[in-house]
Parts: C-alpha cells; structure tokens; sequence
C-alpha cells in the first residue's frame, strides 16, 4: 500500500473523523436500526445486510421484528418460520446462523461484548463483529468490506493491485483501524458505510459533495474510478436442467438437506439428478423457460423442462416432494424459484 498517503491519513485522523461524523450527522439515511437502536436490531441488521442493499433488506427487517422481537422470541422461533421470514433474501445460511446465534446468546449469563467473543458465535465474521460491538458497545475496531476498501484505496490512490477483495480488505485493515475515533466508533463505522453507499460509488462517485475530499488523493489526481486495483472477477459458467413435474394439484420440489450451506430447508424445482435423470434424458420434454442468474462467481443458466410425473408408487428419492399448489405460499422457496413457480403455473390456467 501506498504508505506515505497512508501515513499522512493517519496523522490527519482527527481532522478526517471530524468532518466525516460532521456531514454522518446532517445527511445519513433514516433506517429503523439506527432510531432506537439495540444489539437484537444492530445484529439482525448486520445479518441481514451481509451481501444485501439496504432499500432489499428494509421490509425484511420490519416483518422480521414484528415477529421475532428479540434474543428469547428468535431462539424459541421454529427453524421454518425463521427461514419463511428471510425468504427471497437469499444466501439462507444466514439466517440459521443468525437462529443458532439467538439460541447461543439466549444461553449465556451475559451478552458478549468484545469482538473476539463474537467471533466465536454462527456466521460471525471479522466485519459483522466489528460492526455489532462498535455500534452496541464502543469497540473502537473498523468495519472493512468492499466499501470500505474503495474509500480507502481513493483516499491513499493506492495503487497496488490485489488479487481479490478478502486480500485488499487484509491490507487496509491496519490503516482503518487508525481512522477510528476510541468516542463513537459505531457512529464512524456506519459514516464509512453510508460514505461508501451514498457518494464513493464505485463509478462516477459524487466527489464535488463528499465530506472528506480535502483528504482524497484520487480526487486531487482527477482519477479516483481508477481504485481500488482489483483483478477482474473471474465468472464461471453454469448450465443446470430443473424438472416442472406436476401431478393433480400438486407440483414436485426438492427440499434441500437442513445441512446445505447456501440453501437450507428451503423448496426448489428439482434438478435432473434429483430424479436420477442425466441431462439429455431430461431434456427429452418441452423446454418451458430458461433463466439466467448470478450467484457469487457463477453465472448460471437454468432450463426448466416439462417432465412426466413419477408413477404415483414410486418411492420418491430423498428431498423429493409432492406439494399442494394450496400449500406453497406456507412452503419457503427461493427467491427466483417462487418467480418461476408463479409464472410457469399461470402459464397452465
Ligand atoms: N451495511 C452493513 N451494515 C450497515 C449499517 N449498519 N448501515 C448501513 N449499511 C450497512
């Protein structure tokens, strides 16, 4: 990293906390986990936002606390009324993590403040500790995502070029933890974030209104697009065959394993292999859709195929079910399975 700008920063830290707390205080977004704060909503929030954009999570939010209130209601809750809540959300780890956490916390004689203790609990990273025990207890340890690192890397017009963003997050990680103020480092956490989200935009960023362009290198160089050096993603292609099995008044799912990572005990259309079918042999019925989607490095393409029912003896194989068309509101899909669910069965009427 480019450790003269670095080091200038970091002299100029209390000058820089100032004017970005300064404009934090006048122009940061109203959100329902900044008004009355507590740790239940600041962990819930952090959760929920991991990979998700504010304006998504927000009506989330409000029907997840309408709900499940707190600690004890979270970790008394049923795993599928957890999971209904957060569906569409996607990455559903997230939410048995933050239900495993509930539980753990409920358990213990006090409330972990510190963010190594946190670190111990489901689904706590080094970011979401950060940020839940410097907003609820003062920490004074910096939030780094792909914000933060952006910011940085314009303030310092860093010019080293990184592999990935957990390696650009590793280098800036000391130069963050300078920046943050020991009174209110919650408050500097989510200015960075709001900073980040609302002005250092990844293209055209707003520099003509943002609060810390006096301490900017890439803004005096005229440049600040060119940083953070990153290599380009590498984006892998997928091609996947799902089945559109329908019997009487009820369509055939696959409910994924209550260990999988990504997508647990949540309903998808089967994949060929799901019915022990190969690609080709699955293929043989109409093609009804095909859907295309991003998920983390892959960029998928799914071809529905209408297939014929299995024999109404046959055993189905594990995960496979027969589901009521009445019952799939209750049922939780993903997020663009109940998309293509509700499209391919007005298609049928
Ligand atoms: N992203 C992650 N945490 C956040 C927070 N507390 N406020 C806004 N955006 C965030």
């Amino acid at each position: 990293m480019a450790s003269s700008a670095s080091a200038s920063l970091t002299r100029r830290a209390p000058e820089f906390q100032a004017a970005l707390l300064a404009w934090y205080r006048t122009h940061a977004r109203v959100l329902p986990w900044r008004t009355a704060p507590s740790v239940y909503k600041t962990v819930v929030s952090e959760f929920m936002l991991q990979q998700t954009q504010v304006k998504t999570v927000l009506p989330y939010f409000a029907r997840w606390l309408a709900a499940l209130p707190d600690f004890a209601a979270l970790a008394a809750a049923d795993e599928a009324v957890v999971l209904k809540l957060w569906e569409g959300l996607g990455y559903y780890s997230r939410a048995r993590n933050l239900h495993r956490l509930a539980r753990a916390v409920a358990a213990l004689p006090e409330i972990p403040r510190t963010p190594e203790a946190w670190r111990e609990l489901p689904g706590v990273g080094p970011y979401t500790a950060a940020a839940i025990t410097s907003i609820s207890f003062g920490a004074p340890v910096a939030c780094v995502d792909g914000n933060v690192v952006r910011i940085l890397s314009r303030l310092t017009a860093d010019a080293t070029p990184y592999r990935d963003s957990a390696s650009a997050s590793k280098a800036f990680a000391p130069l963050a933890d300078a920046l943050v103020p020991a009174a209110q480092p919650g408050d500097h956490n989510q200015a960075m974030m709001e900073l980040g989200a609302t002005v250092c935009f990844r293209q055209k960023p707003l520099c003509l209104t943002c609060p810390v362009r006096g301490f900017c290198a890439g803004a005096a160089r005229g440049d600040p697009e060119q940083f953070p050096r990153l290599a380009a993603k590498v984006i892998e292609q997928r091609a996947v065959t799902r089945l559109w099995c329908r019997r009487g008044d009820a369509l055939l799912l696959h409910r994924t394993p209550a260990d999988a990572r990504r997508l647990a005990n949540v309903h998808e259309l089967p994949l060929a292999e799901h019915l022990g079918l190969g690609e080709t042999a699955a293929q043989t019925g109409a093609l009804l859709a095909k859907k295309r989607r991003g998920i983390t490095r892959f960029q998928i393409t799914e071809s529905i195929y209408a297939a014929p029912a299995p024999a109404a003896k046959t055993k189905l194989a594990a995960g496979l079910v027969w589901v009521p068309l009445a019952e799939l509101p209750q049922l939780t899909l993903s997020g663009p399975h109940r998309r293509w669910v509700a499209e391919l069965l007005a298609r049928e009427k």
